[in-house]
């Protein structure tokens, strides 16, 4: 296995579903012009592929398609279904589809292009299994109610055929699975900010965030 050094930025995220992570990550990035990553998107990849072919998919089909992987191949709108997010939990399970999907999140973490100043992963298990040496190390969450709520707005404006109640229940089995699995389950670890977006607008849980890295950063004398 190759050796990762960490030599530039680097914000790990962990969350429950929906709890507004992408967005937070999302902002970040443009304003520390850092390389974003969505980790999610490549479990639901998988996902997508495994119910358009479930007779081809295994492990050889798995790792030929990591290898090949592209950051453009995880910006399908195909991807943000409940379903396919549902199915994602499911095979997010497999150690050894972890492991395959393992390389692509270390190069966009140690290895971001020339123009960037470092990198932003958001996830499941970013903060203590990507990326333990992170500048910075992100929980972000709220009710499941909230993000059932946000959830269901969000693919609405997809013109997805959902009910709020079917949302909420997705969510909950998908935190059942996502806390209590064995392998890289999401945690709470000790060395993590805690941002709560519960009754917080983007702006404002950005500009908290942000509060904690400028801090820091000044403290430490990097340029921002
Ligand atoms: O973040 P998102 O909700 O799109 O992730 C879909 C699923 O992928 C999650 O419910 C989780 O089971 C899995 N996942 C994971 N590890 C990550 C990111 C996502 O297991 N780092």
């Amino acid at each position: 296995m190759k050796n990762y050094k960490k030599t530039c930025l680097q914000v790990a995220i962990d969350s429950p579903a929906a709890a507004g992570a992408g967005t937070q990550a999302k902002l970040i990035s443009k304003h520390y012009k850092l390389l974003y990553l969505d980790s999610g998107k490549i479990y639901r990849l998988l996902a997508y592929l495994k119910i358009k072919n479930p007779k081809k998919f295994n492990y050889a089909f798995v790792s030929e398609k990591m290898k090949a992987l592209k950051m453009s191949d995880l910006q399908s709108k195909r991807l943000l279904s409940d379903d396919v997010g549902s199915v994602a939990s499911v095979i997010a399970k497999d150690i050894k589809i972890r492991k395959l999907a393992h390389n692509f999140q270390m190069e966009c973490a140690y290895n971001p292009s020339k123009k960037y100043k470092g990198s932003i992963i958001d996830g499941r298990d970013i903060t203590y299994n990507i990326m333990p040496e992170a500048d910075f190390k992100f929980f972000i969450t709220a009710s499941a109610k909230t993000r059932a709520l946000r959830r269901y707005k969000e693919l609405k404006g997809l013109n997805k055929k959902i009910s709020l109640n079917e949302v909420l229940k997705n969510i909950k089995k998908r935190d059942k699975s996502d806390y209590n699995r064995k392998v890289s389950p999401l945690k709470r670890t000790k060395d993590q900010y805690l941002i709560s977006s519960e009754n917080e607008s983007k702006r404002s849980c950005f500009l908290k965030i942000k509060k904690i890295i400028d801090k820091k950063l000044t403290l430490n004398g990097n340029i921002q």
